[in-house]
């Protein structure tokens, strides 16, 4: 059975600590999910991290909900969120309902997340309306980093913590089941999460937040273009996998793989006929 909003909303009234890490396809949704974590989420980080663009701002709609489908197919516990990309809400808030929907009705995902934005509380309320449930991101918000500033931290002074105060309570009012802190000083995550009724996950915000995330590729390994400060690596699945890989073309260029094991026989007769008849 699938874990549902409702079951993640239970665990911070229990104080039971939320597990969430992202997953891009089937085969990692699969290992992600038998591990026992609670949320998967389907996060634009794909377009860094899988199809190597610069920013998240490039990935499309269409991107994310094939990924999302496989996600869904890949798992069967873990609550499934499809991260709204960048392009679905640079029209108009219907728009943004609508690609919304798709995560739920194409892509069979549970929630969606959306991050801060200038229109995010018209926007979300619009697609909670809508039945769909929603995750807010605030802190740093990668889709729209150029107007950040310098530091990645948000909420360093008073002036940036009490805003980011102020997002997460009028996120909660506007009926977000949960709430994303990204880059954030832990004494400002541990304010919010006291504040709220809602779950916090932290990413970069301490270990006062009711649950964490990471980026999978990241705590695995797999991404080596940059490792943030945040980063746990867990298991070296790209040394494991390069490994892997070497041993592969070594044992092809000395002609030991493919084997008698990995090999398919012909009957002897019919093989001995077909080298009579040539
Ligand atoms: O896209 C993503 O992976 C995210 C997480 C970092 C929370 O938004």
């Amino acid at each position: 059975m699938r874990l549902t909003v409702t079951d993640i909303l239970e665990k911070k009234k229990r104080k039971e600590k939320i597990t969430m890490l992202t997953a891009y396809d089937y085969a990692f949704a699969q290992i992600v999910d038998a591990a026992g974590v609670d949320i998967i989420l389907v996060g634009d980080s794909m377009a860094n991290v899988v199809l190597g663009m610069d920013s998240t701002t490039e990935i499309s709609l269409d991107e994310m909900i094939t990924h999302s489908r496989a996600v869904v197919k890949g798992s069967e516990r873990a609550l499934v969120i499809g991260d709204m990309p960048y392009c679905a809400y640079q029209t108009n808030t219907a728009d943004a309902v609508d690609s919304a929907r798709k995560f739920i009705q194409v892509a069979g995902c549970q929630a969606v997340k959306l991050e801060w934005f200038d229109h995010t509380l018209d926007v979300t309320a619009q697609i909670i309306r809508d039945n769909i449930p929603v995750m807010g991101h605030i802190g740093f918000t990668p889709q729209t980093a150029d107007k950040l500033g310098d530091s990645k931290v948000q909420g360093k002074d008073f002036e940036g913590a009490l805003r980011l105060i102020e997002q997460a309570k009028s996120l909660e009012s506007a009926g977000c089941f949960s709430l994303v802190l990204e880059c954030v000083p832990w004494q400002i995550a541990k304010i919010i999460t006291e504040r709220l009724k809602i779950p916090t996950i932290g990413i970069g915000a301490g270990s006062f937040c009711d649950g964490q995330v990471l980026v999978v590729n990241d705590m695995l390994g797999l991404y080596r273009k940059f490792t943030p400060k945040f980063v746990k690596i867990y298991e070296d699945i790209y040394g494991a996998a390069l490994t892997g890989v070497q041993k592969y073309v070594h044992e092809v260029r000395n002609g030991v793989f493919p084997s008698e094991k990995e090999s398919f026989t012909m009957n002897k007769d019919e093989f001995k006929k077909l080298e009579k008849s040539l």
